[in-house]
Order: structure tokens, then sequence, then C-alpha cells
């Protein structure tokens, strides 16, 4: 019952893109604490975006000591957590020395673009061909193994540490696990969707893939891979060695796209979310088969709960610049000063104007994965303002979720009634309007808009039996949802995207 929901928790570890939180559940996945912190983004070049190893884990201590002082201030007791979870960005590459757990480089963000060369080299190279179909996913920038053979390539250490076999390679979770765990204690793991996004998993199989390591001419003996685990369980994550939670276990751990999905309950095939963060990412859970996309979508794996469940895949719609086009306007042009105020300056016009911003700082990615796009903003006149820009920043994520949702009906059959929303810009009632009116469906978003911190609470809390069956959460975060309709009329709306695809394809091919 509800009181005894009441009187467990589960701690959560969400390491994004730009800022690191931990947030403490009670049973009914109302969140009771929590604390977040933004952290350094390191633009080294045009294109490239790292990240300081160092930073990150400082930010998670951190987040769980003041989260943790402000639980206790409420009169909770530390001994009533049972378990503690993590989630994290996902495909970021981080290399370190397995004898003294150094790390060799910055990590490499997800966003970067700095491979573009090497992946047109790749895709000539045999093999190219079979690589989508084992890992769900095409070549491009994105994926760690990329990212991995760039550093082998160009970073001396790096290299002399592979030759010399104390070569560690691990995606921000690996990390972020290694240290909380003390590094003396040597573990050194994955879950199965974050596996699933460095391009050495078979998507099939759930295991590292010869041929694929073998095509990026990585040599097994010379590199310590994290070892592969499901997301939820009690006994491949090791517990936290130092700090307020001491001694508590780490139950679960999942990319945070693929938390989202667990935190809306996506649980049945056919149910999707989109989840507006940094980047924008759609999953629409196809069930305990992959389905390889033909229509420039990934599959991934969704989740993966372990002891009798199979692993539940995706296919998934990765859009790279949502929030973070909202930062640019803020950061880099001034245009805001907090992030949640362009709502209000996108509502001081009445529409764009005209403009049409393809918002392409890392290359376009799904559907249409172009590399070599660059960020362009057509249709400006004497008449523009900075209103209409905005706009036309929120709309470049509309623009292209819809352009996914179309991929996704062609790839799955189905077409979706409602689309479940989460993340940072999805509080902007101006952009999930918008977003309704693009795709022509409902938008349906919880009141409790932290469903990647949940889904990393579920897959812990599952692990240490606190849930057994996936219908006792149906209760969870279904309170006062809020659901947007379309209304505009479907040739406006078509007009609308005729226009964005038009830009898409003008915006192709800039020289550097
Ligand atoms: O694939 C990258 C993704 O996991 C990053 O998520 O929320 O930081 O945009 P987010």
């Amino acid at each position: 019952d509800e009181t005894k929901l009441k009187q467990f928790f589960i701690g959560s570890i969400d390491q994004g893109t730009t800022s690191t939180r931990f947030i403490i559940f009670d049973g009914t996945g109302q969140p009771v604490a929590q604390h977040q912190i933004e952290f350094t983004q390191i633009y080294p070049h045009s294109g490239w975006h790292e990240h300081d190893p160092q930073e990150i884990l400082d930010t998670v201590e951190l987040c769980i000591e003041q989260a943790i002082q402000a639980f206790i201030h409420k009169g909770y007791d530390i001994a009533d957590i049972k378990a503690v979870g993590l989630t994290n960005q996902r495909e970021t590459t981080l290399v370190w020395d397995s004898n003294t757990g150094e790390p060799l480089h910055n990590a490499i963000a997800w966003p970067d673009t700095r491979t573009k060369g090497l992946v047109r080299e790749l895709k000539a190279r045999e093999g190219a061909d079979d690589i989508k179909n084992k890992t769900g996913l095409p070549l491009s920038t994105y994926p760690s193994s990329v990212k991995l053979v760039w550093l082998l390539d160009h970073v001396e250490e790096v290299r002399k540490a592979y030759d010399e076999g104390r070569l560690a390679f691990g995606t921000i979770d690996t990390w972020i696990l290694y240290h909380l765990n003390g590094k003396d204690k040597g573990i050194h793991v994955t879950d199965t969707t974050n596996a699933s996004r460095t391009m050495f998993m078979n998507l099939h199989t759930v295991k590292y893939d010869d041929e694929l390591l073998g095509f990026f001419k990585i040599d097994q003996n010379k590199i310590k891979l994290p070892k592969i685990v499901p997301s939820s369980c009690p006994d491949s994550y090791g517990s936290i060695a130092e700090g307020p939670l001491k001694g508590i276990r780490i139950a679960g751990c999942l990319g945070d796209q693929s938390a989202a999905l667990v935190g809306q309950q996506g649980f049945t095939p056919g149910s999707a979310k989109n989840t507006y963060g940094t980047g924008c990412f759609l999953l629409y859970n196809v069930g305990e088969k992959p389905v390889i996309s033909k229509h420039g979508l990934l599959a991934t794996v969704a989740y993966d709960f372990g002891r009798e469940r199979k692993p539940v895949y995706a296919l998934e719609g990765s859009v790279a610049v949502a929030g973070s086009g909202v930062k640019f306007l803020m950061s880099n042009l001034g245009f805001i000063t907090h992030s949640h105020k362009i709502s209000d300056l996108a509502a001081s016009v009445e529409d764009n104007g005209g403009c049409v911003f393809v918002t392409a700082f890392s290359g376009l990615f799904a559907p249409y994965w172009i590399d070599d796009a660059k960020g362009t903003i057509f249709g400006i006149t004497q008449h523009t303002e900075r209103g209409h820009i905005a706009r036309a920043t929120l709309e470049a994520t509309c623009f292209q979720t819809k352009a996914i949702l179309d991929a996704m009906e062609k790839d799955s059959g189905h077409k979706l009634t409602e689309l479940s929303v989460d993340g940072g810009m999805s509080n902007s009632n101006l952009c999930m309007q918008t977003q309704a009116n693009i795709i022509g469906i409902p938008v349906d978003r919880p009141a409790m808009r932290e469903t990647t911190s949940l889904g990393a609470a579920i897959a812990a809390g599952f692990a240490v039996n606190l849930w057994k069956e996936f219908s006792e959460l149906k209760e969870i975060n279904q309170k006062d949802r809020a659901t947007f309709e379309p209304n505009i009329s479907k040739e406006d709306s078509a007009k609308m995207f005729k226009k964005w695809g038009r830009a898409v394809e003008m915006c192709r091919g800039w020289l550097d």
C-alpha cells in the first residue's frame, strides 16, 4: 500500500551531456530529494566536443552529497535507501590506464564530429556493409567505435597503453562504476543498452563480436573492454565505496534514452517516448527481436531486465541537437539569459516569419545521416527578429521528430497514435503544441518529467526485488499528465514540413 511504498527509497545517478543529477525516489516514484550540477563543455576546435573525466566524477560525488543532505534534512533515513541506479549519456568514449585508473585523454562526447574523415574511409572498407545488420547502427561519427579508433590513431599515449596491454575502454557508465566501487576493486562492466551503442556488440547475440572488432582493427588481447551484463542486476555493479552512501548496492544501469523509456513505462511493443534533452531521442519498443531499419533509424537494446527475461529492443530516431540549440541561442548569441525563457521569446512573434533553422551543428542524425551538413538558417529578411529564430530553433527538433515518425511507420508498418514526451524542452507548452501540430497526433506529457532518472531507479528496484512485475508500476507518474492536441490543419502542417525538407537538402555538403 501507499504508506509502505513511501518508506523505501532508491537513489538515481543521471549523468547527462550537460549536467549530472542525483535524485532520490520513494517507492511511489516521487522524487523526495535531488541535486543537479552543470559541468564544462570543452570545444577545442569546431566540431570537437569533450568532457573532463575527473570533473564528471566530481559532479557525481557532489550531487550525491548535496541530495543526501537535503534527504536527511527532510527527516529521512539513509538506511531506507535500498539501492542505487545509474543512467548516462551514451556513446561518449573514455580511455584510461588499467593499472592506475588515470584517464589518458578527455572523454570524446557523442556529438563530436572529428571522425568525419575516418567515417568516410571506414565506409569504403571491406565488411562495411555488414555493420548495420550486426549492430543496428549506420557508420557515422556517433558511435563509440569511431571515437576509440581516432584516439588510437592520434594520441600517442593511448596507442602506447594499447601496445603495452594496459588500455581500458569504457563509456560513461563504465567509468563511473569503476570509480564508485573504488578502483582497487577493478569493476569493469557495462549494461546491454550502453554496449549496444559502441558498435562492438552484436545486437542479436548481445555479445562482443570478433568480426566487428576486427573491422575496427581492435585486438581484444590489447584492450580491456567492459563485461556486458543486464541493465537490472543485483550482483554485477558492486557497491559505493565512499561517502554518505557507502556500502549501498548499485543494482541498475541503463543508457539514458533506455532509462527514459522504462521511466515512461514503455514496456509493451508499440509504445514509444521522445526525450528532448541536449539531443532528442525517440525510442519505439519493438519487442524481443531487433528490427533493422531500412529508413534511417537505429536498432538498439531498449532494456534488459535479466533473470528469465529476454532483452527488449527498440527502433530509435536520434536527433543530435535539441536543448543544445536553445543553449546556443543563449550562450553564443545572447538571445536569452536562461533556457526556460526560450518559450517567451518564441511567443513574442506569431510564427517563424518564414525562417527555417536546420540546427545541424553535428551534421544531421536520424533519419538523414548527413555528416557534412552544417547549421543553416534559411529565409532571413529585414523582417526577421530573434523571436522568429527562437521559434525556428524549437521547430527544428519538432520537424526531425516528424521525419523520424514517418520512418518508423515505414519500418514497423504501424502509425503511432500518441507520443509520450519528457526532457527539458518538453517543459515548453509552445514547443509541445508545435510538436503536436507538426506530427498530427496528440502529445502526452507527465507531470514529473525526470523519467530518465526514474527509469534507472526502476531497474535498480527490480534487481533488489522491491518490484517483481511491471504491472506493479502502473500507478507511477500517471497523475496530472497534460495532452496537447493538434490545432492546425493537415495542409498547413504538410506545408511547413515540406519547407523543412527543402532546407535539409540545401544544407548538404558545406565546405570545411
Ligand atoms: O546518445 C546520446 C544521448 O544518450 C544523450 O542524451 O539527454 O544528454 O541529450 P542527453
